[in-house]
């Protein structure tokens, strides 16, 4: 299944250009560029150990390239502070591969929800109501709010982590291997969830996961990242049916259990 993008996923919302990265001695990023616009889900794949996280991060602003540019709504995402930069960071958020570990496990889910609507100016008064709302939409029981994370299943935790990132009305979610923890029918419900979403609110994704059977089903643009290089990009129908690169072609036998043309 493919998703074909439309005419209005044009405007530039994560603009990165040439980005290089070390950690010591490995070069993690070695040059690469990727764009997100406006509304439209970009896949990034690759294997393990191939620079997906760092690229999530260095998207997120919680790392700096050693060389390159990194901007979201035209500004530096490391960067982002005082009022203005709080406005333009609430527009960007991330969805972790392990939510559990990303939640705090003293807190009720409900007040995690909570705690990002307060960073947001969500006035006190009005955050029960707009985290009962959030869990509705994300499609949790808003009784569940009450509970802590070790009382929820895993895609519960996750879709508890996907309100959290909602909760200050994003532009882009950045989604780290959302999926890799949960089992695969789980999985394909939280996949259903997060399209349904950008349908409805409009928000685009960074979707990054080591599996291009996810990627699929979500994403109209995909990047294949290989040893820290973009090997190959484009639509995401186009990969399907033409991969020119024998690494993806290779990716693509490995998740369709099938051949793949040429
Ligand atoms: N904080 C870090 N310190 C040292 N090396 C790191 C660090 N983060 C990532 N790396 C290295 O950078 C490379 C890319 O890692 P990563 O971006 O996590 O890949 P992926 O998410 O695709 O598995 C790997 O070789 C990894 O070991
Ligand atoms: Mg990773």
């Amino acid at each position: 299944m493919t998703r074909p993008a439309d005419a209005a996923r044009t405007v530039p919302l994560l603009h990165i250009d040439k980005v290089t990265k070390h950690f010591g001695p490995r070069l993690a990023l070695d040059g690469v560029d990727l764009t997100v616009r406006a509304g439209e889900t970009v896949g990034l794949v690759g294997e393990s150990g191939s620079g997906k996280s760092t690229l999530a991060r260095l998207a997120l602003g919680l790392l700096r390239p050693d060389t390159g540019t990194v901007r979201f709504a035209g500004q530096d995402p490391s960067r982002l502070r005082g009022r203005s930069g709080r406005a333009v960071r609430a527009e960007l958020q991330f969805v972790p591969q392990h939510p559990r570990g990303s939640l705090n496990p003293a807190l009720r889910s409900g007040e995690a929800v909570a705690f990002a609507l307060r960073l947001h100016g969500t006035p006190r008064r009005e955050r029960p109501e707009a985290v009962a709302a959030l869990f509705h939409q994300v499609g949790l029981d808003p009784a569940l709010a009450r509970r802590f994370p070790r009382e929820l299943s895993g895609g519960q935790v996750q879709r508890v982590a996907v309100a959290r990132a909602l909760a200050t009305g994003p532009d882009l979610v950045v989604c780290d291997e959302p999926t890799s923890a949960l089992d695969r029918s789980v999985q394909a419900r939280l996949l259903d969830l997060l399209t349904g979403l950008q349908e409805a609110t409009g928000l685009a994704y960074l979707f990054i996961s080591h599996d291009l059977a996810v990627v699929r089903h979500v994403a109209h643009r995909v990047l294949v990242l290989r040893n820290g290089r973009v090997l190959e990009e484009g639509p995401a129908a186009e990969l399907w049916s033409a991969p020119a690169h024998p690494y993806t072609r290779a990716l693509l036998e490995a998740a369709t259990g099938r051949p793949a043309t040429p």
